[in-house]
C-alpha cells in the first residue's frame, strides 16, 4: 500500500465527506495521548502546531515539535502539519512567515498554513501565493484563511450573537472565487460562525462560548471555489450539530484546540499522569463522539483499507 500524501488524503476526505480533525499540540507532552487517541479509534488526524503555541505555550519551537513527533508519530493515522503563520500577528507585529515556511519545510512538516487574514484582499492574496511558490516546489500542500476567525487577539469579543447574526467578518464567497483561483491555494480555512479560543488572560482557562456555522454561507462559499476543501477553525466547543452539518456541506478539515489545551492543563495541576490521560479522554471524546470518525482512517485508505 503506497503512503498517501496528505494533500491525497485531504481531497479525498473531501470527496467522500469525511472530516479530518487537525489537533493543536501547545504543550510537547500533549502529542503522545493525542496519537494513541487516533490509533485507538483508527481514525486519521492531523498533529498541528501554530506560531503562537510556541512563542506563547510551551511547545518549545518548530524543530522540538517535529522531533516530539518523530518519537510517536503513527503514518496509519497521522501525519504533521504547521498551523497559523500570520503575516500580521495577534498583537498586530509583522512576522517574517516565509522564513518559518521555509524551516518547517526543511524540518519534514507535511503541509504549512500562512494566515494573512488580517490584510486586506490583495495583500493576503500576495502573501498566500508567495507561500503556495515555495510549498509546492516541494510539493506540500498550503492552506490559508480568508474572513476573520476571531478570537486569538486580546481583548473581549464582541458579543458572540451580534457577531453570528451581523456576519461580520464572514467569508465572502465571491472573494474566495478570486482568492482561490489568484493563489492555487489547496486548503481554504473559512469564517462562518467559527471563533478560536481565547489564548491570554482569564478567558484562556474559562469555557469557550458555544459558536454554530451558518450553512448558507458555507453553501456559497463550496459552490464558488470549487472542490478546493474547506478548514473549520475554532472547532472547540461548536455545537455537535453545527459541526456535523458543516462536514455535511463541505468542511473537511476541523482544528480542535483549546478542548484539549484545557483538559491537559488541569491536569497538569495534579501531575503528568492526570495530565496523559485527560488529554487522551478529551481527544478520544471529540474523535468518537463529536466528530463521530472511528474508522476513518481505514475508509481513507491511510491504515491500509481500500480507498
Ligand atoms: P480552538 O482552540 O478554538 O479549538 O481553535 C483551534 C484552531 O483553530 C487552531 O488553528
Amino acid at each position: 500500500m503506497p503512503r498517501l500524501s496528505t494533500r491525497e488524503i485531504m481531497l479525498q476526505a473531501a470527496r467522500t465527506g469525511m472530516v479530518v480533525p487537525a489537533f493543536n499540540v501547545p504543550h510537547l507532552p500533549m502529542m503522545e495521548p493525542i496519537v494513541e487517541a487516533l490509533r485507538a479509534a483508527r481514525a486519521f488526524g492531523l498533529i498541528q502546531v501554530a506560531r503562537l503555541e510556541w512563542m506563547k505555550f510551551k511547545s518549545g519551537s518548530l524543530k522540538a515539535i517535529r522531533d516530539t513527533y518523530a518519537g510517536c508519530k503513527d503514518e496509519r493515522f497521522t501525519r504533521l502539519h504547521l498551523d497559523h503563520v500570520p503575516v500580521i500577528d495577534e498583537d498586530n507585529l509583522t512576522v517574517d512567515v516565509e522564513a518559518i515556511i521555509a524551516e518547517a519545510m526543511a524540518l519534514g512538516y507535511e503541509s504549512v498554513m500562512v494566515d494573512g487574514s488580517r490584510l486586506p484582499l490583495a495583500g493576503n492574496i500576495e502573501a498566500t501565493l508567495k507561500v503556495v511558490k515555495m510549498a509546492h516546489l516541494a510539493g506540500l500542500p498550503v492552506e490559508a484563511e480568508l474572513g476573520a476567525v476571531l478570537g486569538h487577539e486580546s481583548g473581549p469579543l464582541p458579543p458572540y450573537e451580534e457577531l453570528f447574526l451581523s456576519g461580520r467578518g464572514f467569508t465572502d464567497p465571491a472573494e474566495a472565487k478570486r482568492f482561490v483561483a489568484e493563489t492555487g491555494v489547496d486548503w481554504l480555512s473559512v469564517a462562518v460562525g467559527n471563533i478560536h479560543g481565547a489564548i491570554s488572560g482569564a478567558a484562556k482557562s474559562a469555557k469557550k462560548v458555544e459558536a454554530r456555522i451558518n450553512v448558507k454561507r458555507l453553501d456559497l462559499i463550496r459552490a464558488a471555489v470549487g472542490q478546493v476543501p474547506l478548514v473549520l477553525h475554532g472547532g472547540s466547543g461548536i455545537r455537535k450539530e453545527s459541526i456535523l452539518a458543516g462536514v455535511q456541506h463541505g468542511i473537511a478539515k476541523i482544528n480542535v484546540g483549546t478542548t484539549l489545551r484545557q483538559a491537559y492543563e488541569a491536569g497538569v495541576a495534579v501531575s503528568a499522569a492526570e495530565a496523559r490521560q485527560r488529554t487522551l479522554a478529551a481527544a478520544t471524546a471529540v474523535i468518537r463522539d463529536e466528530l463521530e470518525i472511528a474508522g476513518s482512517a481505514d475508509r481513507l485508505g491511510t491504515a491500509g483499507g481500500i480507498l
